[in-house]
């Protein structure tokens, strides 16, 4: 970041403040306001943080109008194509591809340890069976703290790799015994002779009983799937798993928070919001009715899977989403999916529909996510879990960021206080009845 020579001047109070502008490598600049409390005892107002930059990060950069998601400056198209998701996580962590001893190191780390303590296993029973997978995920992966007392002093960098890695490691694991519990199967332990997105798919789907083969056409597109979901820049989850960490949280706590926050149906439960929305219309002749709800400011029902915060264009992962989810329709045989019926025919029309259009409402990744993640074999409950398990390098990536950057000081936002003024205490006698 670099300060510029110009201003931006602000009249408040009948007093001009200078205010320094600073210049990223691309993107807006921004306005450096940390000192306007100080000198105009005001604060700025900004619910949603629309127009506040939290930090200053070399992860992550969208372009929104133009549909553009760079991971350490490569295209997502580029990285989902020809690389792979071990990549992109030494890619977040490191800020370079790696080369191949390094990947191998990393790759080898990773493999090496999938395998969760023993006695966490035992934590799974005291969930309901019929508990939502991200419930129990919270729970598990916060309580990785309970257990791996030796990479939680966020001081030692040492400690904060090591905790990296376990997590990015581990994450699978945890997910797939969440689902293996949900449907009430024996948990599979992971096998370090598969890739990290096979083992996660042997985990999840293979039985004690019988052997089981991955295809690798469905691991190459759960692995893009990770990939496409590995990071956002400074969306709801990722912001959450800063704020906790600015307190000196342990990265375990941090990311069990980013958990918490993914699940919103507004955030990271949207994909499993979207393919129950697919599955309510049920057929293109309801799509109309659906459109018109949609529009209608006096019905809650919003198409799920369309809008995003940022994308006023088309949302890139989208597009490779499309593509993967036929990919695996046709892999599996699947001709006639009602639901890709559905989702194809609401997007034409939505694309086109002034409404849409006028508010740039574009489908997100979450419109194709949830189809393909269905035909994998995944029951709508677990796609939030995928989609925490594939950020969580990026949580991490953004968390150490923040440890490591020497300006980073507690997250504390102000408020606009419109509560009741000061008041005496009343006795009960004095209430009334
Ligand atoms: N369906 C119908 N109308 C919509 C939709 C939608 N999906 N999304 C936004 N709008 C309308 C709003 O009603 C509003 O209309 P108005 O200007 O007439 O009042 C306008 O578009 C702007 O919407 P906001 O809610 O102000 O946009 P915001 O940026 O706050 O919300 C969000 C973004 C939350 C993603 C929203 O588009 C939404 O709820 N989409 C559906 C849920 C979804 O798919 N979320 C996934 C996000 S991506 C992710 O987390 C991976």
């Amino acid at each position: 970041m670099s300060e510029t020579a110009e201003k931006a001047t602000l009249a408040v109070g009948g007093k001009q403040l200078d205010m320094p502008i600073k210049k990223g490598t691309i993107g807006p600049d921004v306005m450096d306001i940390s000192s306007l409390y100080a000198q105009a005892k005001m604060f700025t107002f900004d619910p949603g943080f629309t127009s506040t930059a939290s930090c200053e990060s070399k992860i992550t950069y969208i372009d929104g109008d133009e549909g553009v998601l760079l991971y350490r400056g490569y295209p997502i198209e580029q990285l989902a194509e020809h690389g792979d998701f071990i990549e992109t996580c030494y890619l977040l962590l490191y800020g370079n591809l790696p080369n191949l001893a390094e990947r191998k190191e990393f790759e080898d780390a990773i493999t090496h340890h999938t395998m969760i303590h023993e006695q966490m296993s035992r934590f799974f029973s005291g969930f309901r069976r019929d508990a939502h997978p991200m419930a129990v995920m919270v729970g598990t992966v916060g309580a990785l703290s309970a257990f791996y007392h030796d990479s939680t002093d966020i001081n030692d960098p040492r400690q904060r790799e090591i905790a990296s890695r376990r997590m990015i490691a581990k994450l699978p694991t945890i997910a797939a015994m969440t689902y293996k519990y949900s449907i009430g199967q024996p948990f599979v332990y992971p096998r370090n002779d598969l890739s990290y997105a096979s083992n996660f798919l042997h985990m999840c789907f293979a039985v004690p009983c019988e052997p089981y083969k991955v295809n690798p056409v469905l691991a190459r597109a759960m692995d893009r799937i990770f990939t496409l979901h590995a990071d956002h820049e400074q969306n709801a989850s990722t912001s959450t798993v800063r704020l906790a960490g600015s307190s000196g949280a342990n990265p375990f706590a941090c990311i069990a928070a980013g958990i918490a926050c993914l699940w919103g149906p507004a955030h990271g439960g949207a994909n499993e919001a979207a393919l129950e929305m697919l599955a309510e219309i049920g057929h293109v002749d309801n799509i109309p009715k659906y459109i018109a709800k949609a529009k209608d400011k006096n019905d809650p029902f919003r198409l799920m899977g369309f809008g995003h915060r940022v994308y006023k264009n088309y949302d890139p992962r989208a597009k490779i989403m499309q593509k993967t989810a036929h990919e695996v329709l046709q892999e599996l045989g699947i001709k006639d999916d009602p639901l890709l019926d559905v989702a194809v025919e609401l997007e034409q029309i939505a694309l086109k529909d002034e409404y849409f259009v006028e508010r740039k409402l574009y489908p997100n990744i979450d419109f194709y996510s949830g189809i393909t993640l269905r035909a994998l074999g995944f029951p709508t409950s677990m796609f939030t879990v995928l989609f925490a398990l594939a950020r969580t390098v990026g949580w991490i990536a953004q968390w150490r960021e923040m440890i490591e950057d020497p300006n980073q000081r507690i997250g504390r936002p102000r408020q606009l206080y419109t509560g009741a003024t000061q008041r005496d205490y009343m006795p009960m006698s004095r209430r009334g009845k």
